[in-house]
């Protein structure tokens, strides 16, 4: 069988990694896939954007499934494209990726379900959101309603941060549309985690947790990213949490969906805060998996992904199971010079670790040039290990990042820290 994964960075790799594991697949085609998917016997990319010329590729191809790695095309609408055309595509439609790709419709979304989430207003009016932080007070939140590449959120710390995010959005449009509309939101606190769930429309299965790293610098510092790291699991999701988090948020999401007359297929990824307070909120939807999440979460993933997959483009989830390694992983971003403001593009990098059982090196931001790898991307790649307990997978992780060498290589030498200091 072939299947089909669309976009190029490691979650997209670790995606085609773990397919191509299932004893069904021949060949994982990624459009536009990145060096560490070309040239070789399991993989090959394909410079294919156009969604019809990816739909007639997957046909010509007899590609069995397309599977969907970023939010962009399926705000732009790729499922309903392939669905169009009779074709097997897993992820949500452009009316189902609103969740994500709207954050006045997400919270208005989880306003009349009642799902957990912090207090906000919407604002297209300058003024008005100004008044609104007088009224609030800081710390406050300040996010553009479209899509902004992980540039669209600002906590604010004061309330002159909030009054220039405002400013700034909505004044001088420098996010363009997608700042057009902002919600404006109550700062919540306590410990963020990232929960996905496969869903099929009716049911879900969740995936192993996780917990990412946002920020560039040790301890949490410097500006925000797409994630410089993540592990799995993610122990503030105790057994008990876990069954609230299903029962207070992802449920009554599908179900609220499918009640508004827009069935949700795909992955969800609800980003949580869980208060001091033991409440879980929503801080935000994705309409995907996260990256780098995705990548020690497949490597603990035990169970055909392909099949799982299967059984969600075929409504049948209430009956599948997913196996998972009692190992943690641990993943660390490598990322460019320059990232996250002007990621330099170029370097060549040298001496990758082999992959192991243990232990994959999946890339992001890498493209091959006459034989040799070189960065083309902020974050280069994620060294991912598993290990007997966090602290070995760590070690194990760390271990091979020290073996990786290009210019200006940045990454955060303190991934999994906070879970480690609270199991000690
Ligand atoms: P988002 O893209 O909505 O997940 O926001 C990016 C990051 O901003 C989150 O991972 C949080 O660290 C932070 N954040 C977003 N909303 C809030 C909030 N209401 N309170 C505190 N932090 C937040
Ligand atoms: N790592 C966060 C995200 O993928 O949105």
């Amino acid at each position: 069988m072939k299947i089909l994964v669309i976009g190029s960075g490691g979650r997209e790799h670790a995606l085609a990694w773990k397919l191509a594991q299932s004893p069904r697949v021949r060949r994982v085609y990624l459009a536009p896939g990145n060096g560490g998917t070309s040239g070789n016997r399991a993989f090959q990319n394909i410079a294919l954007q156009d969604f019809e010329d990816l739909v007639q590729y997957a046909r010509d191809e007899q590609i069995h499934m397309t599977v969907v790695g970023p939010e962009a095309p399926l705000a732009a609408g790729i499922v309903d494209t392939f669905r169009a055309a009779g074709l097997r595509i897993f992820g949500p439609t452009r009316a189902a990726a609103q969740l994500e790709w709207s954050k006045d419709f997400a919270k208005a979304f989880m306003a009349r379900h009642a799902i957990p989430t912090a207090a906000y207003r919407s604002f297209t009016d300058a003024e008005e959101a100004h008044a609104y932080v007088r009224l609030r007070g800081a710390p406050i939140v300040v996010k553009a309603d479209g899509l902004a590449a992980g540039k669209g959120v600002v906590v604010a710390q004061s309330v002159e941060q909030a009054h220039g995010a405002i400013a700034a959005m909505l004044g001088h449009r420098n996010l363009g549309a997608a700042g057009a509309r902002v919600v404006v939101e109550d700062f919540l606190e306590g410990e963020e985690a990232s929960f996905i769930v496969l869903c099929d429309g009716r049911n879900t299965l969740a995936l192993a947790t996780a917990q990412d790293h946002k920020r560039l610098l040790d301890g949490d510092r410097g500006p925000n990213t797409g994630g410089m790291g993540a592990y799995s699991p993610a122990p503030v999701v105790t057994p008990a949490m876990h069954a609230r988090v299903l029962r207070e948020i992802i449920d009554p999401t599908i179900a609220g969906m499918a009640a508004e007359g827009i069935e949700y297929t795909g992955f969800l990824y609800a980003g949580l805060m869980i208060g001091n307070d033991g409440q879980p909120r929503t801080l935000e939807f994705n309409c995907r998996l996260g990256d780098p999440e995705t990548q020690p979460i497949m490597m603990r993933l035990k169970s055909d992904l392909l099949d799982l997959l299967e059984c969600a483009v075929d409504a049948n989830l209430g009956r599948a199971v997913a196996q998972w390694d009692r190992r943690p992983a641990l993943g660390v971003v490598i990322a460019a010079h320059g990232y996250p403001e002007q990621p330099r593009q170029g370097d060549v990098i040298s001496a990758l670790p082999p992959d192991a059982e243990d232990s994959v090196v999946f890339h992001a931001g890498t493209r091959l040039v006459d034989g040799q790898l070189v960065t083309s991307g902020g974050r280069v790649l994620c060294v991912t290990a598993l290990g007997e307990n966090l602290k070995s997978a760590r070690r194990r992780a760390y271990e091979s990042v020290a073996q990786v060498h290009f210019a200006g290589a940045q990454f955060r030498t303190d991934i999994g820290n906070r879970a480690l200091r609270a199991s000690q």
